[in-house]
C-alpha cells in the first residue's frame, strides 16, 4: 500500500494510469493518514515544525484578462476597482515589518497601468527600505525583458500558477488568447533569470478530471518549482462559472500530501482558498505537509475587493494583524511561526527543489 509512496519520495515518474489510481484513493482514510504522517516527516525534516508566513498585498484588482473562474475578470462589472499607490504599498511594508514579515508579496491582476517603469519604481523603493527581505511579484504573464527589469531592481520571487497542464484544459478556463504554451514559456523564463518561481493550481475546477490532476503532477515534476501553491477552486457569483461546485477539501489536503513526497525541500502554502472552504483547512493543509500561511497585509479598506471567489476570508486569523491568533492556531497543531525570510531548502540528492 505504501509502496507508490517510497517510490514517489525515491524521485520516480509516474505515468498517467498510474496516478490516476494513486489519485483515485483520497477518500480511503488509511492511504491518506499513512502519506500525511510521511508527508509531515519530510516537512520536519527540511524545515522543522516552522511554519513561514508571507505578506500579502494586493495592491490592483484590475485585470485585463477575462478568465472564465476569477472574480476580478475584466467583465465583472460589479467588481468595485481600487489601484494602491505606491505610498499605500510602503506603509504596508512598514507595517508588515513592524509585525515581523519578512517576505512581501505583491499580488494583483494584470492592470496595465503598472508599467514596468512603475512596478520597478515599487520594487527598488521596497528593496531600499527593507533590504533584508524578500520580494515576491504575482502579477501574471509579462515579457522575459519585464521579468529581467523586476528581478534587476530587486524582486526574489515569482509567482504564477499554471492553473492546469492540460492544453484543452486550459482553453475551457480561459479565454482565447491566453495559452497553456505562453504560461509555462513565462515559468521557465523566470527561471532562466534566477527568480525562486512559484507555480500551481485549482483543485476541482470546471471539467477537471484526475487525468488533468496527473498531468499538472508530471508538470511540476519536470518544473521542479521552488514553490507550489494549490487550492479548491470556489465559485464566484458574478462569473461563468457561478453554478459549478467548490474543488474538494479532501483532495486538495491528499494532493499536498503528494507535492511534499515529491518535491520534499518546497515550500507549500496552506493557502487562502483552503481557509475558505473550512475554518480548520489551513490546519489540516500543514497536517498534510504545508509550511507557509500568506496572510493578508492590504489595507483594511481594499480587502474585501480582491474578491477572486466568494466569501474569500479576509480578516481573521489570515490577517496579518492576527498574527498572534494564527501563532496560537499553529502551536495548537505542534507548530511555530518564524519570521526569517524562509527561503525553498536545497533537496536531498539528486533532486532540486
Ligand atoms: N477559486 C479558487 N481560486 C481562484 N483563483 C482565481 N479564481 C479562483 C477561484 N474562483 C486563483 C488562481 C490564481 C490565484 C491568484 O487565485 O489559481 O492563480
Amino acid at each position: 500500500m505504501a509502496h507508490w509512496m517510497d517510490r514517489l519520495a525515491s524521485g520516480e515518474q509516474f505515468d498517467t494510469r498510474q496516478w490516476v489510481e494513486i489519485l483515485s484513493q483520497y477518500q480511503n482514510e488509511t492511504v491518506r493518514e499513512a502519506l500525511f504522517a510521511r508527508a509531515r516527516q519530510t516537512a520536519q525534516r527540511y524545515y522543522g515544525n516552522a511554519i513561514y508566513v508571507r505578506g500579502l498585498i494586493e495592491f490592483t484588482n484590475y485585470c485585463k484578462n477575462d478568465c472564465f473562474y476569477c472574480g476580478i475578470r475584466r467583465s465583472n462589472a460589479c467588481a468595485q476597482r481600487y489601484r494602491l499607490t505606491k505610498e499605500d504599498i510602503l506603509s504596508c511594508c512598514e507595517e508588515g515589518y513592524a509585525l515581523g514579515f519578512r517576505t512581501f508579496v505583491l499580488q494583483g491582476g494584470e492592470d496595465g497601468r503598472f508599467t514596468d517603469d512603475a512596478i520597478c519604481d515599487i520594487v527598488s523603493a521596497m528593496r531600499e527600505g527593507w533590504p533584508d527581505c524578500a520580494i515576491t511579484l504575482s502579477i501574471g504573464e509579462r515579457s522575459e525583458e519585464s521579468y529581467r527589469r523586476l528581478f534587476a531592481a530587486g524582486a526574489n520571487r515569482y509567482l504564477l500558477r499554471h492553473e492546469t497542464a492540460d492544453p484543452e484544459h486550459y482553453a475551457r478556463l480561459h479565454p482565447q488568447g491566453l495559452t497553456l504554451e505562453h504560461r509555462k514559456a513565462c515559468l521557465y523564463a523566470l527561471k532562466r533569470i534566477g527568480y525562486q518561481v512559484g507555480s500551481g493550481f485549482m483543485v476541482g475546477s470546471p471539467y477537471q478530471t484526475l487525468e488533468h490532476l496527473a498531468q499538472d503532477l508530471q508538470f511540476l515534476s519536470q518544473l521542479r518549482p521552488h514553490m507550489v501553491g494549490i487550492g479548491p477552486f470556489i465559485p464566484h457569483r458574478d462569473t461563468p462559472f457561478k453554478d459549478f461546485k467548490a474543488g474538494s477539501l479532501e483532495m486538495t489536503v491528499y494532493l499536498l500530501g503528494i507535492l511534499r513526497l515529491m518535491l520534499p525541500g518546497a515550500l507549500l502554502p496552506a493557502t487562502t482558498a483552503l481557509g475558505t472552504i473550512s475554518p480548520k483547512g489551513r490546519e489540516m493543509g500543514i497536517l498534510a505537509g504545508a509550511n507557509v500561511v500568506m496572510p493578508n497585509l492590504s489595507p483594511l479598506s481594499v480587502r474585501k475587493k480582491y474578491l477572486l471567489y466568494d466569501n474569500k476570508i479576509a480578516t481573521g486569523e489570515e490577517a496579518a494583524e492576527h498574527l498572534a491568533a494564527l501563532q496560537r492556531r499553529m502551536q495548537a497543531i505542534g507548530y511555530t511561526i518564524v519570521t526569517d525570510r524562509g527561503d525553498c531548502k536545497p533537496a536531498a540528492k539528486g533532486t532540486r527543489c
